[in-house]
């Protein structure tokens, strides 16, 4: 691995981006997280700081529990554990994420399914989902994927048909709602980032919500207390091989401090990407993704626009780079977040078929590729994408941005 470039995140993968427009970094940090801080410090690190978040964060989106951890990745690993499945069980996953949304259930070995997004979206809808329930099929993991909401009513009402967990990735959506509830607020668990580039910022962390008594329980056993029970003399008994993912006290006091002042951010971001939709489906050929009227709040974290058929001379990636050149900070495509074409190993050990995908456990075969989710794959196609939008963002940037947007367009038209 000595000469692979190895990919880079947090304020990392944003150093060196330049433009006209403002970027995340350095982020605005919530007033009272100094104080925060300090009292851990002062308290010589034995204050109950990761409690305080989270009975602050659940009390915000109105849930019984929130369980922290230090990172998304980590928190839906411990619900992916706690879920207690049979290896090669199904999960139904957005094709369009991150890897993190799919860490914890290949450790189980579990067999994640992707079904396609709706046309037009990033995300899916109830009838894509449809299409790929299994008699081994036992969750479905909803990304809202750019913050822009899932189309949640038809797709609870399928699994409740089903028998199954739906489970909400709200890393890019905190506090967008859906018909009025917060996203986190309708499946049966939900998970968030607090990465230092997300929308509620922090030096990075997650968590894991839900208002299940048991599961909460289960994911603090598996996921924190290293799958440990207290044994009448003896002591730590390890019962099921458990992790240790507690969030440290640390970021919990600055994802304190970031949560005061993240409703004022969310409100602006929801503002701005409605001025910057507006300004930018005036550009022909430019489609910027359709806001559902079911979206009261959208907590936007990425500027999305595809390119109409036959509209350009050049595809996407030549256009993100003249949109970089003209002055939109990381302006490029998003084909990366198409997960059954990202995950080469897992394609590798489908073929293989390496456990889980031998049979049994596995009862059918299983193949990723850019072929899994074609609807997917042609919208990342056209796809161009900007995730330095922020809260900085005042009504001048956006018309700025737009401008750029109908420069370059202008510039190739076919
Ligand atoms: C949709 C989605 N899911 C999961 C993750 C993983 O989050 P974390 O970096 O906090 O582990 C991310 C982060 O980029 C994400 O955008």
């Amino acid at each position: 691995m000595a000469n692979v470039e190895r990919a880079k995140y947090g304020a990392a993968a944003f150093a060196g981006l330049t433009g006209k427009l403002p970027g995340p970094f350095p982020r605005t940090i919530g007033p009272n997280t100094a104080g925060y801080l300090q009292e851990v410090l002062e308290s010589g690190l034995s204050c109950d700081m990761i409690g305080r978040f989270e009975r602050a964060f659940a009390e915000e989106l109105g849930v019984k529990h929130c369980i922290a951890a230090p990172g998304c990745t980590p928190s839906l690993a411990m619900l992916a554990s706690a879920l207690e499945f049979d290896h090669a069980d199904e999960i139904i996953v957005s094709p369009i994420t991150d890897y993190g949304t799919l860490q914890g259930l290949i450790r189980e070995n579990y067999i994640p399914v992707f079904a396609d997004t709706a046309p037009g979206s990033v995300n899916m809808s109830a009838e894509t989902i449809a299409a790929c329930i299994t008699d081994r099929t036992r969750a479905i993991i909803c990304v809202h994927k750019t913050g822009m909401m899932n189309d949640m009513d038809p797709i609870m009402e399928l699994a409740a048909k089903h028998n199954l967990v739906v489970i909400e990735d709200c890393c890019q959506a905190v506090f967008s709602t859906y018909k009025g509830r917060p996203a986190g607020t309708i499946g049966h668990a939900a998970a968030f980032s607090f990465d230092s580039e997300k929308t509620m910022g922090s030096d990075t962390g997650g968590c894991i919500v839900t208002n299940d008594d048991d599961l909460a329980e289960r994911m603090r056993f598996y996921g924190q207390s290293r799958g440990a029970k207290m044994q009448p003399h003896f002591g730590r008994l390890h019962v099921v091989p458990g992790y240790a993912f507690r969030m440290p006290l640390c970021t919990a006091a600055v994802t304190l401090g970031q949560l005061e002042i993240v409703h004022e951010n969310v409100a602006q971001r929801d503002k701005m990407i409605r001025l910057q939709t507006e300004l930018m489906a005036q550009i022909p050929g430019i489609i910027p993704l359709p806001i559902p009227d079911y979206q009261e709040v959208y907590s936007c974290w990425m500027v999305c626009i595809n390119l109409a058929p036959g509209a350009f001379t050049c595809g996407a990636e030549e256009f993100g780079d003249q949109l970089a050149a003209e002055g939109i900070p990381g302006a490029g495509i998003g084909n990366y977040y198409l997960m059954p074409e990202a995950l080469t190993f897992l394609n590798e050990n489908a073929q293989a078929g390496k456990y889980p995908y031998s049979k049994p456990p596995a009862s059918r075969d299983y193949r990723y590729d850019e072929t899994t989710c074609p609807t997917a794959h042609d919208t990342l196609q056209s796809l161009v994408r900007w995730s330095t939008f922020c809260e900085k963002y005042e009504p001048e940037h956006c018309r700025l941005a737009a401008e750029i947007v109908r420069v370059v367009a202008d510039r190739n038209r076919s």
